[in-house]
């Protein structure tokens, strides 16, 4: 079933507390990723994370990404050139994934353990040419919103010039039932959020994506790649 008629994925409760040292679901072949039983990221966004990583390195330098999960947009922003790859993640088991992957990447990485809201306070204001956020929404009030908190914080991260892009699947996957187009969906729900906010940019890519039927949170064969300048 796709689409409206499977109304998409609602996370419900707070589970902000426990996220952190909640166990981490890898299936077998690293192709999905659960925490607290909820579908966090599976590997068929593999090409839309290469487009959001694409967005995000743009303009080379240092760049942030905010949610490390399986790694999938991680890996897409190492084959850049880049000069630093500084990671924040906050559930522990997937932070030993992120040391991991530091150990053998070919970018200098920096870690940093922790929900972004605890520790986005020590990264250099001003530090980062590009940034990449996807989380996931830790609260059921936050569902449609948690990434505009980042993002207004995101302004004071970039370089003048630096860029931005986002996503929060979990939240467009509802929201496509009632905006099925997504320059509707983006104009809507997204941007009267980032006006407020004084980005000198502020514009999207439709992507085309091949979610698998069996996929609980994303339902549509577009979504939205959006890219922010400072
Ligand atoms: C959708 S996955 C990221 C997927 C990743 N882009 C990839 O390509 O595999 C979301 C990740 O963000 C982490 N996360 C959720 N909320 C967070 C927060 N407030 N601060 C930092 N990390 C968070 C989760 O633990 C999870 O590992």
């Amino acid at each position: 079933m796709k689409g409206e008629d499977r109304g998409g994925y609602r996370p419900r409760g707070d589970n902000r507390e426990q996220w952190g040292q909640a166990a981490a679901r890898f299936d077998d072949a690293d192709a999905s990723l659960k925490i607290l039983g909820k579908p966090v990221m599976e590997r068929w966004e593999e090409p839309f994370m290469g487009k959001l990583a694409s967005i995000a390195c743009s303009n080379g330098g240092r760049v942030l990404e905010v949610g490390f999960g399986l790694g999938i947009s991680a890996s897409f922003v190492q084959r850049h050139p880049i000069d630093e790859h500084v990671i924040i993640e906050a559930n522990a088991e997937v932070f030993e994934r992120l040391l991991e992957f530091q150990r053998a990447a070919k970018v200098d990485v920096s870690p940093h353990r922790g929900l972004w809201e605890d520790v986005v306070d020590d990264l250099p204001s001003g530090g980062f040419d590009g940034i990449l956020y996807d989380t996931y929404p830790l609260a059921e009030d936050d569902l449609h919103v948690h990434q505009f908190r980042f993002v207004e914080r995101a302004l004071g991260l970039l370089k003048p010039g630096g860029v931005m892009t986002y996503c929060n699947l979990t939240s467009w996957g509802n929201l496509k039932g009632r905006y099925p187009d997504d320059e509707e969906l983006f104009e809507a729900t997204q941007r009267p959020h980032l006006e407020q906010q004084g980005w000198s940019e502020i514009g999207f890519e439709i992507f085309r994506i091949d979610p698998p039927e069996d996929c609980e949170y994303y339902a549509f064969p577009t979504v939205i790649a959006p890219r922010l300048r400072r």
